[in-house]
């Protein structure tokens, strides 16, 4: 069946959802049977797929949320924080016997140490997400799919439903907990436009030592490939050529929490507004490092013009 392409929204994000509990200022590392300090604490809107979508729509884009959170007070957080950065969550579905996930994050300077409970994410399945849902969105994004069981060996369904009704589409792969990176890329990758793992993931789902051959491994797919790289900035590869881009330094980093979501959206806003794709790079980084001004992934992401202002104040970016 023909599905209609009416789009509503610029962009369609599938993913996980769950609150960051975000512990600053750690004294030292957790030990079994020790108590330790923090000297401080934020909760925040957590999960890879949720800061993408919210620092999107505080770029300006139109976006609309599809995951699932429990009937639960994390889960009403979440809800509650992407509506009030205008993300649509009216495809947000809620499940009643689970609980929304949470993680708990501590934080040593630009490096952390996560543990997620995943909860609810573990039940959304490709079959939850519709032809009529994906053809509200002109553009796809995907995250975190090693937290999402529901999608394993069903991920190039979801892509090329979304391909079907003509929408564009990224994916960022994130890392994998259990350290297995079973991933199917030759299967997955020909159905997405932008694929966008940052370097160590990248060498773990290729087997690769090296960058240059992890890339060349994976870019017969087709895809433009950007490959995150922490202060090192970041890497472009379409067709042949590899493209560096330094990142925009910080010098006073609060943390790197959603630095590489931030990195996507501001990449994906440049893509759907048709830039040339060493534009979009270069606003990636700079997302980037506007996202390690503040706590958490998305307190440094206002709106267009504040974003803009940091942008040439702090970093020097001219339009
Ligand atoms: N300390 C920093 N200073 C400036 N830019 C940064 C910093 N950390 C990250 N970035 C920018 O954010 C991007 C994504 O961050 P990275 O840590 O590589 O992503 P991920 O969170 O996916 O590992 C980098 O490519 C870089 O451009
Ligand atoms: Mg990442």
């Amino acid at each position: 069946m023909k599905i209609n392409h009416n789009p509503k929204f610029d962009v369609i994000v599938v993913g996980e959802l769950n609150i960051d509990l975000i512990l600053n200022q750690v004294h030292s590392f957790p030990e079994i049977g020790k108590e330790k300090f923090s000297d401080a604490m934020t909760l925040a809107l957590g999960s890879s797929s949720a800061i993408f979508a919210s620092n999107l729509s505080s770029l300006g884009l139109k976006v609309a949320f599809i995951g699932k959170i429990g009937d639960d007070i994390f889960g009403r957080f979440c809800k509650e924080q992407l509506e009030v950065k205008g993300v649509d969550t009216s495809m947000i579905m809620i499940d009643n016997n689970m609980q929304t996930g949470a993680t708990i994050v501590l934080n040593f300077g630009e490096d952390r140490a996560n543990i997620t409970h995943q909860g609810v994410m573990k039940l959304m399945s490709v079959d939850d997400i519709t032809g009529k849902m994906l053809s509200q969105g002109k553009h796809l994004h995907f995250s975190s799919y090693f937290f999402q069981p529901g999608f394993r060996n069903g991920l190039n369904v979801l892509f090329q439903k979304a391909k079907e009704i003509g929408l564009t589409t990224s994916l960022d792969i994130q890392w994998d907990p259990m350290e297995r990176w079973d991933f199917d890329f030759g299967q997955v990758l020909p159905l997405v436009d932008v694929f966008m793992p940052n370097e160590n993931e990248l060498l773990h789902l290729t087997g690769q030592s090296s960058i240059e051959e992890a890339i060349k491994m994976i870019a017969s797919s087709g895809c433009i490939i950007v490959v995150k790289r922490g202060t090192k900035g970041s890497l472009l590869s379409f067709r042949k050529d590899i493209v560096p881009c330094a990142a925009f330094v910080n010098n006073d980093v609060v943390d790197a929490i959603g630095a590489g979501d931030s990195f996507n959206a501001g990449f994906i806003f440049s893509y759907l507004k048709n830039r040339p794709l060493t534009e979009c790079q270069t606003f990636a980084n700079l997302m980037g490092a506007i996202s390690t001004m503040e706590p958490g992934g998305t307190t440094a992401f206002v709106n267009y013009g504040q974003i803009m202002k940091i942008a040439r104040e702090r970093f020097g970016y001219a339009e």
